[in-house]
């Protein structure tokens, strides 16, 4: 694999970001593959700390995917029009309620960051009609930091940026490529996990999907890396592979006493 070399950083906050875990994650990963594929890239926390030349980047958040497209196509315009975007309570409301596929492929890009901006804790949540429902966070913070926005969309320039299920994201993988996988988490002792991206819930039989998805491709030889929680569940499912214990600080969790907790990662290589 090669690196671009760019400093980009994630340009929204997203409930499960790897941030402050990029760095403990990445050595365990191959440096020896052609592409890079994130079919459960939220944030982006790993891609943009990879920078990988050539990738394949997938979320089942349509409107999170447009986003990127837009920012990767023509960032300043997108930047052009948040700055006209006044952080009020009452236009926040106003914006939340529009409908983002009646806007320019731009303006969609400039709503999804300020309400990202702007909300309560930086959430994405949406009713199950899909509809964006995180309350006023009256924050005075930057909405964007236009020297990164270059450099994220510098780093998109290679990168097939797909809007649809992990599956799909997935067909046409190769084993001289390297895949990691970041799904909704599977909850925590009775605490339900943040679940909430998409008006579709990650649910049981989703990670019993994606489990047979990894198995499948490891009798391909492809290579991947997948996080999760530290419970019997994913260890059962994952039976048979490498399982790595990392450390991780959860952002989004109102119990303070789970804030610092062990996660999975686990790998099919050594
Ligand atoms: C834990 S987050 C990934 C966080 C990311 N690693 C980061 O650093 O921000 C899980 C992501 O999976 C997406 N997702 C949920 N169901 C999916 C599906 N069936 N296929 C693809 N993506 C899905 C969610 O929209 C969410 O962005």
């Amino acid at each position: 694999m090669f690196r671009l070399g760019i400093q980009a950083k994630p340009f929204i906050k997203w409930a499960g970001g790897k941030q402050s875990l990029a760095n403990q994650l990445i050595p365990f990963f191959p440096t020896d593959y052609d592409r890079y594929f994130e079919p459960f890239v939220g944030g982006g926390s790993l891609f943009f700390t990879l920078c990988p030349e050539i990738a394949v980047i997938n979320d089942h958040n349509r409107w999170l995917i447009d986003t990127y497209r837009a920012v990767r196509d023509n960032w300043q315009q997108v930047a052009e029009i948040l700055d006209k975007l006044p952080n009020t309570k009452e236009d926040y409301l106003r914006i939340r309620s529009q409908n983002p596929y009646e806007l320019s492929f731009e303006a969609r890009a400039a709503h999804f960051i300020y309400l990202n901006k702007t909300c309560f804790r930086g959430l994405f949540r949406v009713n199950r009609k899909g509809q964006f429902n995180v309350p006023y966070g009256a924050y005075d913070r930057r909405y964007y930091d236009p020297e990164n926005l270059e450099s994220v969309s510098s780093s998109l320039a290679h990168t097939t940026i797909l809007a649809g299920d992990f599956e799909l994201a997935l067909a046409g993988v190769s084993n001289r490529d390297f895949v990691y996988l970041d799904p909704p988490y599977y909850k925590l002792g009775g605490h339900s996990d943040f679940n909430r991206y998409t008006e579709n819930q990650f649910r049981e039989t989703e990670h019993f999907r994606l489990a047979s998805l990894c198995r499948d491709l490891d009798s391909r030889g492809v290579r991947w890396a997948v996080s999760n929680s530290n419970t019997e569940f994913v260890r059962h499912l994952y039976q048979g592979f490498h399982f790595h214990e990392v450390s991780a600080r959860r952002e989004i969790n109102l119990k303070s006493q789970n804030r610092n907790i062990l996660e999975l990662l686990i790998t099919n290589y050594d």
